[in-house]
């Protein structure tokens, strides 16, 4: 609507609707950078679902960043198997390697600081501070892509409309819980604003998405022609 801000919508239905998973902190927890970053690396392609086993298995073998920086790369490919991308593995580990001896195991608190560790890219990075540090800033991945595209009727296509939803997707930011914000339109994107047969009825958002309003849902985000 227009008097109640969209950040707080949205805020106030993550609060009643939000996911259990197994690398959320409960209402009230403060989050684990080890695990936040171990889940982002498990689901930058793969689903949740397939995640949910492996973050578990790798928390009980390893439960500290330093734990994992001490076991060799051969247990932890193994322990992998199954997960694909091999290459994140790697990284993984390199990355474990790099925060247990140039940080004394503490993760870099920053985007930009995040940015300069094995395997982790402008999304990741920008999930990891704000989900477990609560930096102001949102991560755009697929889902949100689509989320923001269509709340705002965004007309360029993918990927040239990077930028523009980057922009549009930081004003659903308020001036606090950016992690809540960004895992409210990651649940969003899931369960409700879907790619095909969005349930709009339940969105907390609804009243101002300018795609529904033009009962255009599904046609977002554009997608240039190949
Ligand atoms: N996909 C990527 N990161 C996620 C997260 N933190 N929660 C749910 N789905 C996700």
């Amino acid at each position: 609507g227009e008097s109640v801000p969209r950040a707080e919508l949205l805020l106030a239905w993550y609060d009643r609707h939000r996911r259990v998973l197994p690398w959320r902190a409960k209402p009230g927890e403060t989050a684990d950078p080890y695990r936040v970053w171990l889940s982002e690396i498990m689901l930058q392609q793969t689903t949740v679902k397939a995640v949910g086993p492996y973050f578990m298995k790798f928390v009980a073998r390893w439960p500290r960043v330093t734990d994992l920086a001490a076991a060799s790369l051969d247990d932890v490919l193994r322990m992998w198997a199954g997960l694909g991308y091999y290459s994140r593995a790697r990284n993984l580990h390199a990355c474990a390697v790099a925060v247990a001896s140039a940080h004394g195991g503490a993760f870099p608190d920053t985007e930009e600081g995040l940015r300069a560790l094995p395997g982790i890219g402008p999304y990741t990075a920008a999930a990891i501070a704000a989900i477990a540090f609560d930096c102001r800033t949102m991560p755009v991945d697929g889902n949100i892509e689509r989320v923001v595209s269509r709340l705002f009727a965004v007309e360029e296509a993918l990927p040239k409309a990077k930028p523009e939803i980057q922009r549009l997707a930081a004003t659903l930011l308020g001036p606090s819980r950016a992690g809540d914000s960004a895992q409210a339109l990651m649940d969003l994107g899931a369960t409700i604003c879907t790619p095909k047969k969005p349930a709009c009825v339940l969105c907390p958002l609804n009243e101002d998405c300018l795609a529904r309003h033009q009962g255009e849902q599904e046609t977002f985000p554009r997608k240039a022609p190949k």
